[in-house]
């Protein structure tokens, strides 16, 4: 290893009823990216943003260059030169890039004429962001740029604090495949440019491309680390898990009965020209392939009636359904289990156990009053099957980490009895482990009668569950390939919007 830059010892931070780190160690060397990883729950944010002065440790001790680093405020970790990017994005969207650049430190030396200054600060954060390769006008208002890029404003920002270690926690969660791919350049160029990065990703495919060495932790403790040499799958699952896992994928029986559920000439509000048309039958899981922007999730969203489509019908059973809104959709047993869990899924300020009963409160309810007991057993029984982690159902959703998070917006769904049910990236931020089992969940469901469509942009996903997968490119709907027709390239060629490689039958 380099010269450390970064030397932690012996950390510890208790909340109430978890101990989320027990004695954790880690060093990072100057200019080395250091993979982090672990199963959701397993520490990695938590020593994250003890680093990074959001919380403070318990016990242990941090020293940059060889010199005890007292860390109690993001103040602090900035003027120490650690930037952080957190797993959900802090940026401002009504400011525009130079300003959420320079928040709070606008430059000023535009005398009294404030104009002077504002181009001034165009000027430097542009400069900023082209250092990550970015060519974006500093006075673009942030609301209009892309996620991957946001976050290129937030690194710009670190950057710009003149960081000399940054923090990515879970950057490419959010990533289509080639902002993924720009941003794995972007760490690399850091490196190049003598800036070290604390890496945390449930990719792993990523840490071999970009990481010198893989630290891993398993709850709250650590697991082992692995040099440049050894990072390969099996190892770091290993490491993460404890042990080997097997059975990844299952596939299913197929559809038990086609056609059971319907889209005809569905017209989005984002698509007003395209119509969609397919069918998953009974006991399926579709896969709906794309790359992000295809549209894929409008066809969720109008399907479940958040968003009323222009046109189109959908049938189930044969029968038509009418639905103008969500309440509709969920009358008729079709339900969407969201993208983005802040917005959709979760009340974080409630607790666990009301977030699962909440869409279904009615069978907990005997005359008028929740049954707390029923409720409760249910919320535990769902958290269980998900190995939900989390100190207890009555625990807010706030203080779980990440990915245990968008369990329970899993558990939520699952709770119900569906008839048709729309994930829509389903695994976003989950664990190898968790992972697994939601795959298992899914065909359970699927085995049991339960019509699936499953929106993901992780092509191993989509060919590892899918018993058919459609694929979209902007707007219109480019094939639907058969089980045996599926591979990544048949799937990356119609998701381009080229013609199907076989042949027309
Ligand atoms: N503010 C908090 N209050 C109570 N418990 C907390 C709080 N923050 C984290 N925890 C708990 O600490 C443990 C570690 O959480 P942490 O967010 O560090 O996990 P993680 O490794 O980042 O997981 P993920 O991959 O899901 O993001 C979890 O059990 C979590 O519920
Ligand atoms: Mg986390």
């Amino acid at each position: 290893m380099p010269s450390a830059l970064l030397e932690v010892q012996g950390i510890t931070k208790r909340f109430p009823g978890v101990l989320a780190l027990d004695n954790v160690s880690l060093a990072v060397g100057a200019g080395e990216v250091v993979g982090l990883i672990g199963e959701n729950g397993a520490g990695k944010s938590t020593l994250m943003n003890i680093l990074g002065g959001v919380i403070q440790a318990d016990a242990g001790s941090i020293r940059l260059d060889g010199r005890a680093a007292a860390i109690r405020t993001v103040s602090d970790a900035i003027a120490l030169g650690i930037g952080f990017i957190h797993q959900e994005l802090n940026v401002l969207d009504n400011l525009d890039v130079a300003g959420n650049i320079f928040l709070g430190r606008e430059p000023v030396w535009g005398g009294p004429l404030r104009l002077v200054s504002r181009r001034e600060m165009f000027t430097r954060a542009e400069e900023f962001l082209k250092r990550l390769g970015l060519d974006i006008p500093g006075s673009t208002p942030l609301g209009q740029l892309s996620l991957a890029h946001q976050q290129m404003v937030e690194i710009a920002k670190a950057l710009s604090q003149d960081a000399r270690l940054i923090i990515m926690d879970e950057p490419t969660s959010a990533l289509t495949l080639s902002e993924t791919e720009r941003l794995l350049v972007t760490v690399r160029d850091l490196r190049a440019q003598g800036v070290s990065i604390i890496y945390i990703s449930h990719r792993l495919g990523e840490m071999g491309r970009c990481a010198d060495r893989v630290v891993v932790l398993r709850d709250g403790r650590n697991a082992g680390e692995l040099g440049r040499g050894e990072i390969n799958h099996q190892a770091m699952v290993r490491l993460m898990v404890g042990r080997d896992l097997q059975d990844w994928y299952v596939h299913g029986s197929g559809a038990k009965a086609p056609r059971y559920f319907e889209v005809r000439g569905l017209r989005t509000r984002a698509h007003p020209a395209c119509e969609v048309s397919f069918d998953v039958g009974r006991g399926e899981v579709l896969g709906l392939a794309g790359l992000v922007g295809a549209g894929r999730s409008e066809v969720a969203q109008a399907i479940f009636g958040v968003d009323a489509p222009l046109a189109g019908e959908v049938r189930l059973e044969g029968k038509t359904v009418r639905i103008q809104s969500a309440r509709d959709a969920i009358r008729a047993r079709i339900y969407l289990v969201p993208e983005d869990r802040r917005r959709a899924g979760l009340v974080t300020e409630m607790t666990v156990r009301e977030n699962i009963t909440m869409p279904d409160l009615w069978r907990y309810t005997v005359a008028g009053l929740v049954r707390g007991a029923k409720e409760t057993a249910a919320a535990g029984a769902q958290c269980a099957a998900l190995r939900v982690k989390t100190p207890s159902v009555e625990a807010k959703v706030l203080n779980l980490s990440g990915g245990n998070q968008q369990k329970v917006v899993l558990a939520k769904w699952l709770a119900l009895e569906p008839k048709v049910l729309i994930f829509d990236e389903p695994t976003r931020g989950i664990d190898v482990g968790a992972k697994a089992e939601i795959y298992r969940l899914m065909r359970d469901l699927a085995e049991r009668g339960v019509a699936i469509l499953m929106i993901s942009s992780e092509l191993d996903e989509i060919l590892g569950v899918s018993d058919r997968v459609a694929v979209m490119h902007e707007g219109a709907l480019t094939g639907i390939l058969e089980r045996r027709e599926c591979s990544e390239e048949a799937i990356m060629h119609l998701a381009v919007g080229q013609c199907p490689l076989r042949s027309a039958s």
